[in-house]
């Protein structure tokens, strides 16, 4: 890895630390600390990284990686129709080519995801002729591509999202019309849990879901990583996505989910932050990726910027998440971004294709945003754990 830079200047700050305006030379402001520094040993702290970042085409989000994050987790490249886009026909390049950067960057390595009712091909499920597989051939499959798969990282990657997804929003229940579930059952999730501790037994195991500040969703979740666990399965955490926005969840919420789970005995990390900045239609906060709407001008109104007053409020809900976060930190193990700059997030294509968001810490062009500071500061100044 290269030389981290303790004193990291960050231009942009200097702005808002001024109350200068945009258009005024800003001076250069530096700040004692990278964001990794800020967190210390209080949990990891990850971003996902895209294919062209993999691929190498992102040069300023590699950057920011090395000096601000310790845990990467592949936004796309390990999920099953990436990784085995046909029978038995793996595509493994894409994610090594993660796991060496990883490595060369000492970085904590997450697998993403090894079941889930997204991006799975069809064929999955189907025998040659497009007829339904059977549960004993569905279960052999299941069981061959995690062996596969966790088996080529072996004590390379450090944890699995092993599961991703399986529980309905509105009544905490199994998603029994997706057809790993369909056909399977709960059995499909203690199938795929065992599978991936044979696979690597010194590796970690999740659930990872979103909407877990939705009591009801919750309950739901809370039921299955037991019934996991009872089986005398391994499961190391849970993982909570963090999907969220300026005013949902609460912090209450964040704290009564972060509570459940810990009093039942289950660590909790945070897999893949982001705060939307734009309007979602029809009240839907979830993270269901086949769930898209139809755009309309007022559905999207910072293409040409985000305002000031918008910048502050973003920076200040950042301050207050990183604030429950220290506070719980004996019981976080990480904190995940989804992405890293503003450019690499998925909201701008969710639920509404092409908008313009602003969820993360780096804007567009890779330069840091008052909330990358927020955080910082909240940080550094919250106790140590
Ligand atoms: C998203 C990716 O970021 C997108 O590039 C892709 O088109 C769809 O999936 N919950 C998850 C992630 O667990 O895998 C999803 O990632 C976002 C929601």
């Amino acid at each position: 890895m290269t030389l981290i830079p303790r004193l990291v200047t960050l231009v942009g700050f200097a702005l808002l630390a001024c109350g200068t305006h945009a258009a005024e030379p800003a001076a250069a402001l530096t700040l004692p600390s990278t964001l990794k520094d800020a967190v210390g040993h209080r949990f990891h702290i990850g971003a996902a990284l895209g294919t062209d970042l993999i691929k190498g085409e992102d040069p300023r989000g590699e950057q920011l990686l090395a000096t601000h994050f310790n845990s990467i987790t592949p936004g796309n490249v390990m999920k099953w129709e990436y990784i085995q886009p046909k029978l038995d026909q793996f595509a493994f390049d894409l994610a090594d080519r993660f796991v060496a950067l990883g490595q060369r960057d000492r970085m904590q390595l997450i697998g993403h995801t090894l079941m889930w009712h997204s991006q799975t091909p069809d064929w999955v499920f189907q025998n040659a002729d497009g007829s339904e597989i059977s549960r004993e051939e569905l279960l052999q499959r299941l069981r061959a591509h995690i062996a596969a798969v966790v088996g080529r990282y072996k004590g390379k990657v450090a944890g699995w999202d092993v599961v991703n997804e399986a529980i309905r929003d509105n009544d905490g229940t199994l998603r029994t019309d997706k057809p790993w579930y369909r056909i399977l059952g709960e059995e499909a999730i203690f199938a795929a849990f065992e599978a991936a501790h044979q696979a690597d037994p010194d590796a970690e195991l999740y659930y990872n879901d979103y909407s877990l500040e939705n009591p009801v969703k919750r309950a739901g979740v809370l039921k299955l990583v037991q019934a996991i666990r009872a089986r005398g399965l391994r499961i190391d955490a849970v993982g909570s996505q963090g999907h969220w926005g300026l005013d949902w969840p609460t912090i209450g919420a964040i704290e009564a989910s972060f509570n459940d789970f810990t009093n039942a005995g289950f660590k909790v990390m945070i897999t893949e932050l982001d705060v939307t900045m734009l309007p979602r239609p029809m009240n839907y906060f979830g993270a269901e990726i086949s769930t898209l709407f139809e755009s309309a001008p007022e559905l999207d109104p910072y293409r040409a910027g985000l305002p000031e007053d918008k910048q502050a409020e973003l920076a200040r809900r950042y301050a207050e998440i990183f604030a429950v976060f220290a506070k719980h930190s004996h019981n976080l193990t990480r904190v995940t971004f989804w992405g890293t700059t503003d450019r690499s997030s998925w909201l701008n294509n969710f639920p509404i294709r092409g908008r313009t968001d602003y969820p993360l810490l780096w804007d567009r062009e890779g330069e840091p945003k008052p909330a990358l500071r927020a955080v910082i500061e909240v940080l550094r100044d919250a106790p140590a754990p």
